[in-house]
């Protein structure tokens, strides 16, 4: 149920400042002494074209708030004025000085306010701006503030004095995009009012005085009319500022000076996070995916049930949204129907019903060099979202913090602590009032880590090193090596809310191929490591494959399911691994209760033992020449995502048939086997958790490399993944019998996800450079 509400009031509150005395004269005079004087010879050698004024005639430009001059620089202008341009005549006989002033004026009249660096009190002006002139109620400045107005940690950047002084000191006579007021009309004759954040021709996106986004579409309204700046109220909450000319002077000086949010927790006083926050993450609404996985334990199921295998042959798309990069690997992320999907160092925040955005944060990728891999590639899996804040990790691995409603930045620290290319790719997790942020870069030399932030601040609460220093104990499996590289944590972790434990899984030991310089089983590499959320202490880990060789990241989902395993109620792990095999683990412990192969080709080893270890097959070191092994580097399975259903018992994993020449070198080394008669394939398995056999299995004709799709299985019986031939499809979860397709001809590097908005479910994916949605028809 809509609440109707009216922002009357507020803007009355915010109007009667007793702190403000009104300037002499009262009303809204425009004050534009900030800008530089008009100098004389402007009246008699430019205004007869330009105008007295500067806004332009019918003979020449307007030379304020023109964006062509928006980035041209003084000395540009100066030229542009000695020398003429087009119809414009050459002032070359005017002394040097007077062109420079005329120069000066003119780039003040279109430079950044940022770039002008207006003279006054910056500090006094934040004083005013977080104090008595209200200005944080509705702003927010260095991470500080509230939701009910644009963000404006960057306005000097987007606006001209001109401009910041009349947005100021006269609201009404330009609103900001996506901030006019309007009503609109329901069909059972009600009427809601809002900011219009986003319209289309079929929908709006109301954004209440209440802080809650309206997505309605026109089945649902019968009118949109803009709120005019009449007598009967005002066209913006916002309420002219009354201030003195000197207050006026401060304020512009400290928003000219704002150049976003600096690097390092956030100082100050702010809103710890509530437990009704850290609520909807452990225990999504029915329809919101909170989480990268959909839930903290991830466990890619979902209990809606509306598309389910009755009727999903019915699935056709319902919108699609494409971003600025061609090969998506983000997971949608839903809360309140908005959905949240990510491309290098970009964030969308888009309609769930319409795909339309709302608003988007971008913000230009690494130079080239300075980040390795993936993260160099642009690869980007999402965010994570508590309350009314959204996470996200940039490619060079700084986690940033963002308001979820207008996408301004709230803080940002740089994950590593030193050098190195630490790169970012995965989507952070929450686990309690904690964001927990993981790096990429392990094939290039890093140190791995896990770290851990306070969710309201960015403060550093604790940080797990994956490979220790010299003198930490797991150096003893460092034989040779001082300084151990690798155990990157490039996949988002899972969390067990009931006994706050966080499970993280590790990547391969550096150099990849060659370990001639690091004897041992390299700890903590190639494992899952249960650490204590609250302080990041090691409880146990258990190493998949020691003394790796063949970069087989442990960077695979981690599912946590507890369920009934061989007569007994279980707390599970289970965790299909890149070496080939399908482990169940008790969570608990970390005791490993089952390991069976996950792919027909398998070379490496006969079998993990009853120590855990696996069982290793000579002859599959890698060597100068070349040695062939399977699993291939890209592995069994990758990072892509898996899915336990608790009604069919059945784990779901893409998997791959293939297998790799592996060269000992000290970075790359690996090679492609081309066997005609046995060619590489993605094959879908759904594996039992009781027997750890293959229940069944769709091979997926077409390139392997051309499929990095996960799967998503649901409540209404389905599984849904990607195909190598490129069609997206959902199969019944008891038998993987065929149900629906849809070609979309693309490769896949994504994991499916559903939600749910005004009662109608939707599946999602990113495919290529798009966000594609599904749902069923309406009835
Ligand atoms: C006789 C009319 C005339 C006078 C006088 C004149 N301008 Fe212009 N000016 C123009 C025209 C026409 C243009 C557009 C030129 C073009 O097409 O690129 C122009 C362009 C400009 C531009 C570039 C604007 C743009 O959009 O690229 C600047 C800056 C400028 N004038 C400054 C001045 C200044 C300063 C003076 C006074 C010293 C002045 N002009 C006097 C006619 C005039
Ligand atoms: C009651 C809420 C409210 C208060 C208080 C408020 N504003 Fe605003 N402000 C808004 C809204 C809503 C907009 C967007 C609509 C518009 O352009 O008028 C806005 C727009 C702006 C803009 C233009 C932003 C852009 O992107 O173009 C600036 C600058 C600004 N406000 C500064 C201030 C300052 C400085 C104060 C304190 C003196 C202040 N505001 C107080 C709500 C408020």
């Amino acid at each position: 149920m809509i609440r109707h509400l009216l922002w009357g009031s507020l803007a009355a509150v915010a109007v009667a400042d007793p702190q403000d005395s009104p300037p002499p004269g009262g009303g809204p005079a425009l004050s534009f002494s900030i800008v530089a004087e008009q100098p004389a010879q402007f009246g008699s050698n430019c205004a007869v074209c330009h105008g007295g004024d500067a806004q332009g005639t019918d003979r020449a430009p307007a030379l304020t708030n023109n964006r062509r001059l928006r980035g041209r620089s003084e000395s540009d202008l100066l030229n542009t004025i000695k020398n003429g341009q087009g119809n414009m005549p050459a002032f070359n006989f005017l002394p040097p000085e007077q062109i420079q002033a005329l120069a000066r004026y003119v780039r003040s009249l279109n430079a950044d306010a940022f770039d002008m660096k207006p003279a006054g009190d910056s500090v006094a002006g934040a004083d005013i701006f977080f104090g008595a002139g209200h200005c944080s109620d509705c702003h927010t400045a260095q991470g500080h503030g509230g939701a009910r107005g644009p963000d404006l940690s960057r306005i000097g950047h987007l606006l001209t004095l001109g401009e910041l002084t009349q947005s100021i000191r006269d609201p009404a006579a330009h609103i900001s995009p996506g901030y006019g007021i309007v009503d609109v009309t329901m069909r059972d004759g009600s009427v809601v009012q809002g900011f219009a954040r986003n319209r289309t021709s079929h929908s709006v996106d109301l954004q209440t005085a209440d802080g809650h986004l309206h997505l309605l579409l026109d089945s649902e309204y019968s009118k949109i009319a803009p709120v005019s700046a009449t007598a009967a109220g005002p066209s913006t909450p916002m309420p002219p500022y009354r201030g003195t000319e000197k207050q006026l002077r401060d304020l512009i000086a400290f928003l000219s000076s704002l150049d976003g949010v600096a690097v390092g927790p956030l100082q100050g006083q702010t809103d710890a996070a509530t437990l009704e926050d850290v609520k909807e993450v452990l225990y999504p609404k029915p329809g919101d995916w909170p989480t990268y996985s959909g839930n903290v334990n991830g466990n890619r199921y979902s209990p809606i049930d509306s598309i389910n295998t009755r009727n999903v042959a019915a699935l056709r798309p319902a919108w699609v949204h494409p971003l600025a990069y061609n090969d998506l690997e983000t997971t949608p992320v839903v809360v309140d129907g908005v959905m949240y999907v990510t491309g290098p160092n970009q964030i969308y925040a888009l309609d769930g019903r319409t795909g339309s955005e709302i608003w988007n944060y971008s913000r230009p990728r690494s130079v080239a060099g300075t980040i390795s891999g993936d993260a160099a590639k642009g690869a980007s899996r999402g965010v994570a979202i508590l309350g009314d804040r959204l996470f996200f990790i940039t490619d060079n691995a700084h986690l940033i913090c963002l308001h979820r409603l207008t996408g301004a930045v709230l803080w940002e620290v740089s994950m590593p602590e030193g050098a190195g290319k630490y790169g970012g790719t995965s989507a952070p997790l929450i686990a309690g009032d904690l964001v927990i942020g993981g790096v990429s870069g392990g094939d290039e030399g890093i140190r791995g880590f896990v770290v851990a932030y306070r969710a309201a601040t960015g403060e550093q609460v604790w940080r797990f090193w994956t490979v220790p220093t010299a003198d930490e104990p797991p150096a003893s499996t460092w034989q040779g090596n001082p300084k151990p590289q690798g155990g990157s944590s490039w996949t988002t972790p899972s969390y067990d809310a009931k006994t706050g434990i966080l499970y993280v899984a590790t990547g391969n030991p550096y150099p990849d191929t060659d370990g001639d310089a690091r004897g041992g089983d390299n700890l903590y590499t190639d494992s899952d490591l249960a650490l204590e959320a609250k302080t990041g202490k090691l409880l146990w880990f258990y190493q998949f494959t020691p003394h790796d060789l063949h970069d087989w990241d442990a960077n695979q989902p981690i599912a946590l399911v507890d369920t009934r395993f061989h007569g007994q109620m279980r707390q599970l792990l289970l965790h299909a691994n890149r070496n080939g095999f399908f482990y169940v683990l008790d969570r608990t412990t970390g005791q490993m209760l089952q390991a069976s192969p996950l792919v027909k080709k398998l070379t490496w080893s006969t079998g993990i033992g009853p120590d855990g270890r696996p069982v290793l097959v000579a002859g599959n070191e890698p060597t100068l020449g070349g040695a062939k092994t399977c699993p291939a580097v890209r592995g069994a399975t990758n990072w892509y995502s898996t899915a336990f259903n608790p009604s069919t018992q059945l784990y779901y994993v893409m998997t791959s048939e293939d297998c790799s020449t592996y060269r000992k070198a000290h970075d790359g080394g690996y090679g492609p086997v081309n066997d005609p008669a046995d060619p590489a394939m993605k094959v879908l398995r759904a594996m039992s958790v009781e027997t750890g056999k293959i229940a069944w299995e769709i091979p997926l004709s077409g390139p392997p490399e051309r499929n990095y799709s996960g799967v998503l299985s649901t409540a209404g019986g389905l599984v849904f993944f990607g195909e190598s031939s490129g069609g997206f499809a959902a199969v019944d979860a008891r038998n993987g019998t065929y149900l629906w397709h849809f070609e979309a001809n693309q490769p896949w590097k994504a994991s499916p996800m559903t939600y749910m908005v005004g009662g109608r479910q939707y599946i999602a994916i990113a495919s290529g450079p798009n966000v594609l949605s599904f749902a069923l028809p309406k009835n």
